[in-house]
């Protein structure tokens, strides 16, 4: 069984997000998303809502299990015996902090990092970006899959 992860905070997940979730879960027999837990950031989504949504998005791959974790992702990966973690790569601006978190995951477990160049349609999208421009009203109906769109609509009518 060949099993990968794709980590993230995925505060909304994106069509970004979903298009390296769809890809990982081409190449391996058993796909983990982890959203990652971090106190110290207020989301706009609470972390069950968020794993709501992205199960409902990746329910038609299949192979994909959404689960929530409070800690390092090497553990996540030794508890699950998950030997590597795919990210995407947006452009160039990403790679420095990404090479840093895969040569210290590396160093401390010896898990994998993948990295997966995002869609071209995709390379400027990030959940702050599109959080941004729905506050102020803007369209984001091409950047997210309709139900988190429609999670969007309600939570920032609600603020
Ligand atoms: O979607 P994000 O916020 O860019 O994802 C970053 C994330 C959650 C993948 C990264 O911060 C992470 O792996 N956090 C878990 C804690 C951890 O393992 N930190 C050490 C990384 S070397």
């Amino acid at each position: 069984m060949r099993r990968a992860v794709c980590p993230g905070s995925f505060d909304p997940i994106t069509n970004g997000h979903l298009d390296i979730i769809a890809r990982a879960s081409k190449l391996y027999d058993e796909v983990y998303v982890a959203v990652m837990i971090n106190k110290a950031k207020k989301g706009l989504f609470e972390i069950d809502e968020r794993i709501d949504l992205i199960r409902q998005v990746t329910a038609e791959f299949g192979n994909v299990t959404v689960e929530s974790f409070h800690g390092l992702l090497v553990d996540f990966c030794k508890q699950r015996d998950i030997p590597a973690i795919v990210k995407g790569l947006r452009a160039v601006s990403d790679f420095d902090y990404e090479l840093q978190m895969a040569q210290m995951n590396n160093g401390l477990s010896g898990v994998e990092t993948l990295f997966v160049p995002t869609n071209p349609t995709y390379s400027f999208l990030s959940s702050s970006l599109v959080k941004e421009v729905a506050a102020w009203g803007g369209d984001v109906s091409h950047l997210v899959p309709p139900i988190v769109l429609q999670a969007l609509d309600q939570r920032l009518k609600k603020d």
